[in-house]
């Protein structure tokens, strides 16, 4: 799994942090750096920096940053291996590892040939050919530039367009066949899978186009309404969703599962850009699996008939054994000429309008008597003792709401439904809201108390225990990371002199690069250190030193640090070694004696 040095140099050599950071921000120059809105939290004026110098990333808001490797691994959700994979295929650089192997090379080719493929349709699109499904975007609202967003095709009214167009690049039939791109009819002979559809590529979360699928664009084609990719040695369908490579990247802190592709089309476009769908399947294990690294919150909003509320079942149960917290949104019916219409979350937006969407979810309003049934199952009513404990957890969950109307028509709600008094319930609630607010003002008190916060990391888990020594640490790995020239070729520190763990392992690092390499890459750390680690770094990184004493302060923050670990080892903080200290003292008063 380790990539030789050699090739994650020259990796990012060739991927400077402006130009890749800039593909995802819009980044205007002042001074020095660079200066944009932060992709990894909502804010208006930017505090997101990039230095070209230091090659790293930092937001002074939300302290995120890194070199340029961290960056990809935060903003696609990626791996240390997979963000090097990214980068190096952004770089038109060939992986050393990926070279072997029979499987991994029929991989990489139908990989790419479904890139290839995909940019094929997409291009058809704009094309004469594609005019038919160009014309059903229009007609299903959807926009260009959403179109651009998902990488939507089309494919010709023809028997072997695609065909044609891949064997003249090169691709073997075999090869098409393998991709599930072209099929094979009795004759022998193969024909495109394709034809006269929308064409969906299926992007899975690492950014590679597995699948496709695709929708008819005229109500008369006899085909299924939507055909997709059989299963390939590149695409197990148990384990992608449809638009999660775009999903993971929301700033939205849940992710809406719906059942179609063109719902998450028109959700995205909508503005709620953490939409996925496992295409028309029922949610599988490896999906939720693969939803927990983005998320802890899932909205299931599938459709509102019999095959939806069975999906919903289905799909809460799975979900029963996981840390997920999860909500139903039920999608109301529409009601025209009387008679209710059921609607799914592409006909919603459409109706409703996107401002009402966002009521359904944040209201949630279904969502609160969905948790109010789902926690009634879990006690038994009938006795009294189950609707006393029932009642305790009602007005947990009843205090979490912050509007007091809500909470007194949800308090009746529930309190009538479970056969208990409204205003027994009532008076629940009251004190559950004042347990909460009475532990929220201590933890605040807490906060406050704590004096040395403005310098403490942000991470709980990088909690200093000696500031002193902890300032002296941050100031002597700031200067190795701007100006390593001040340092011999012998650490002036050993790792345990660190008072902090990370800072000890930061420093041991660097200096190993410098004597392996002959210089420190930032970037390169993404390796070994964790992106709240690496984040950390960026952050003492950029706090302003004055280089012009440079040797001074290196001296100072030296003797600072050992003083400190002087302190540590020598005065009892350690008791093995304040008991050794003391055995000795004994011992050469005991050898005067004998002397
Ligand atoms: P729906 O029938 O709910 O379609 O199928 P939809 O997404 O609302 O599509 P529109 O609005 O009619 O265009 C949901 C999903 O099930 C899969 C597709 O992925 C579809 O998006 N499906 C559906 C199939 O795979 N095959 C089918 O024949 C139908
Ligand atoms: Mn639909």
């Amino acid at each position: 799994m380790a990539f030789p040095q050699s090739f994650l140099d020259e990796l990012v050599a060739r991927s400077d942090i402006v130009d890749v950071v800039g593909s995802y921000v819009a980044l205007t120059k002042k001074g020095a750096n660079y200066f944009g809105l932060c992709p990894f939290h909502n804010e208006k004026t930017g505090s997101f920096s990039v230095s070209p110098d230091k090659q790293i990333y930092h937001c002074f808001g939300c302290k995120k940053g890194g070199g340029v490797i961290s960056f990809i691994m935060e903003e696609e959700n990626l791996s240390f291996p997979d963000a090097v994979r990214f980068l190096a295929k952004r770089a038109n650089l060939p992986v050393p590892e990926e070279e072997q192997g029979e499987g991994s090379r029929l991989r990489a080719r139908l990989l790419e040939l479904n890139r290839d493929a995909a940019r094929f349709y997409y291009e058809l699109l704009h094309d004469k050919r594609g005019e038919a499904c160009a014309e059903y975007l229009n007609q299903r609202r959807i926009t260009r530039r959403t179109a651009v967003n998902f990488g939507l095709g089309a494919s010709a009214d023809e028997w072997d367009c695609l065909l044609t167009a891949m064997t003249r690049k090169g691709y073997t039939k075999a090869e098409l066949l393998a991709a599930g791109l072209v099929v094979q009819g009795k004759g022998g002979s193969v024909y495109d899978k394709f034809r006269k559809r929308l064409i969906f590529p299926v992007i899975d979360v690492r950014g590679d186009v597995v699948a496709f699928g695709g929708r008819i664009v005229d109500k008369n084609d006899p085909g299924a309404k939507y055909m997709n990719s059989p299963e390939t040695i590149i695409y197990s369908k148990r384990r992608v969703l449809y638009g999660l490579n775009l999903a993971k990247k929301s700033k939205r802190e849940n992710i809406i599962l719906v059942e179609g592709n063109i719902d998450v089309v028109m959700l995205h476009q909508a503005g709620f850009d953490n939409a996925c769908a496992s295409m028309g399947t029922a949610l599988t294990t490896e999906q939720i699996r693969l939803l927990s690294r983005y998320t802890k919150e899932l909205i299931l909003c599938y459709d509102n008939d019999n095959a939806g509320r069975i999906a919903t079942q289905k799909a809460l149960e799975l979900l029963n054994d996981t840390d997920f917290s999860v909500r139903v949104l039920e999608l109301p019916n529409r009601i025209v000429d009387g008679q209710p219409v059921k609607q799914d979350a592409d006909d919603f937006i459409k109706n409703q309008g996107a401002d009402a969407f966002e009521r359904l979810l944040s209201g949630s309003e279904t969502g609160m008597d969905f948790r109010m049934a789902r926690l009634a199952a879990g006690f038994d009513l009938t006795s009294d003792q189950g609707r006393i404990d029932y009642a305790a957890a009602a007005a947990d969950l009843l205090a979490e709401l912050p509007n007091a109307v809500e909470r007194e028509i949800y308090t009746t709600r529930a309190a009538t439904s479970a056969g208990i008094s409204p205003d027994a319930l009532k008076l629940e609630v009251q004190r559950s809201i004042k347990r909460r607010g009475y532990r929220q003002r201590r933890e605040q008190e807490k906060r406050d108390l704590n004096v040395a916060a403005q310098v403490q990391p942000k991470e709980r888990a990088i909690r200093y225990d000696n500031l002193r020594s902890a300032m002296a640490e941050e100031g002597v790995l700031r200067l190795l990371c701007t100006d390593d020239s001040v340092f011999g070729d012998t650490p002036p520190l050993r790792e345990e002199e660190f008072s902090s763990p990370l800072l000890g392992r930061l420093f041991a690092r660097l200096w190993q690069q410098r004597q392996e390499s002959g210089r420190i890459s930032l970037p390169l750390l993404a390796e070994s250190f964790t992106p709240d680690e690496v984040s950390h770094l960026s952050t003492i990184v950029q706090k302003p030193e004055s280089l012009k004493n440079a040797p001074q302060a290196l001296r100072d923050y030296i003797r600072i640090i050992q003083e400190e670990y002087q302190k540590r080892s020598g005065a009892g903080l350690d008791p093995l070694a304040a008991a050794t200290e003391k055995y000795k003292a004994q011992l050469g008063h005991g050898g005067k004696q004998h002397g």
